[in-house]
């Protein structure tokens, strides 16, 4: 065989092995994330206009590359063959078609196209769930309210009612911390439940706002959708959809006060509040606060944290409580416990590495009391 085949063989394996590759990774298992499979009414309406504009993107890149792989083998080179193909630059017609069909294309898609962005900001129902969320380095914070109730500040998840508007309120800044990075108010992030509705940039200093209607109970995963520092890959979260009794049971609980008050927690209250301080960032008592940290008040209602990597389970939540840092990268060996101006804490500090200055080393006994502590917050 010589070079040439050779290398033309391994050129056609390449590409073969390549095109099933491609072919075999969008048959994983369902990771819950599929924008091709919506379940919420803005999610279809954004899928209608992808399928047939995806139709138009394959007949054009069909006949492309037909066009192309005939001129490769029409006028390849041939031993011989010196005289140049007959050259066509400079044709009136071609240049004049070849511009106005991808115009005329593109003119028709922007019909749609634009009237569904317009369509997709029309202001909620009446009766719309209010939800804030709030991107900060690497979690979110979700504000749910309606009209006229007192907020629910939760972390990683929230619940809303099926078949009901969700007015989504985005910033990546609280303004109740002030505008210090360790307020939240730091980077561009963005919100995505690809399978409720389509992305949205969450910036500091601008409101974006989004709006969603969910049309099946169930629980969706969502992901910043933005590259934002270190564990943007980690930033996840969850938007459970319950029915409207559920909803009504979830925020009723969460607008409670703890279910046991940090007062009255004995050996764990001593080491959260005092000898660890973990108050400075979180709260375990008012679930309308906003604070440095995820607030805690029903933390065990949740079924997942640490930026909704990790499902919650006692195992999980001790480890996590005695070297956050060892299960999700952080900025935080920097991290002079409290928060101030020039102290620039991004996420939980290790109580058993690199410890904050002033602070012992925690030990496991320690973290197992503050754990089983946490896990009655429901
Ligand atoms: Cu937040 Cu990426």
């Amino acid at each position: 065989m010589t070079n040439r085949s050779r290398r033309w063989r391994l050129a056609v394996v390449a590409t073969g092995l390549s095109a099933l590759a491609l072919l075999v990774a969008g048959c994983g298992p369902d990771n819950g994330q599929n924008s091709l499979r919506p379940t919420g009414e803005q999610a279809k309406q954004i899928d209608d206009l992808i399928v047939p504009i995806f139709g138009v993107a394959i007949v054009v890149a069909i006949l492309v590359g037909i066009a192309t792989v005939y001129c490769a083998i029409r006028f390849r080179a041939r031993p011989g063959r010196e005289d140049r193909p007959k050259q066509i630059h400079g044709n009136t017609a071609v240049e004049i078609g070849w511009t106005l069909i991808p115009a005329v294309i593109l003119a028709v898609i922007a019909v749609p196209t634009v009237s569904l962005i317009f369509k997709l900001s029309e202001p909620p129902a009446a009766n719309a769930v209010e939800v804030t969320a709030v991107g900060k380095q690497w979690w979110w914070q979700f504000d749910v309210t309606e009209k006229g109730e007192k907020k629910v500040v939760v972390a990683d998840e929230f619940h809303v009612p099926v078949n009901r508007d969700v007015h989504m309120t985005l910033t990546a800044c609280d303004p109740s911390l002030g505008t210090r990075p360790t307020g939240g108010c730091n980077v561009i992030h963005s919100f995505w439940v690809p399978e409720l509705i389509g992305k949205r940039d969450v910036i500091p200093g601008h409101r974006n706002e989004l709006t969603f209607r969910a049309e099946k109970t169930g629980t969706y995963l969502g992901q910043c959708a933005e590259y934002c520092g270190l564990s943007h890959a980690n930033m996840r979260f969850r938007v459970i959809v319950d029915s409207e009794d559920d909803y009504q049971d979830w925020i009723d609980g969460q607008r409670e006060g703890p279910a046991v008050a940090l007062a009255d927690s004995g050996e764990a209250g001593k080491l959260f509040a005092q000898k660890y301080a973990c108050t400075n960032c979180h709260t375990t008592e008012d679930s309308s606060l906003s604070v440095y940290g995820p607030n805690l008040t029903h933390l065990a209602s949740r079924s997942v944290f640490a930026s909704g990597y990790y499902k919650l389970t006692r195992a999980n939540l001790i480890d996590w409580i005695l070297n956050a840092p060892s299960m999700i990268p952080m900025e935080s060996k920097e991290c002079r416990l409290p928060p101030g101006p020039d102290n620039i804490c991004v996420g939980m500090p290790s109580f058993v590495e690199n410890t904050p200055p002033g602070y012992p080393t925690m030990t496991r006994d320690e973290a197992t009391t503050i754990a089983d502590y946490l896990l009655e917050l429901k």
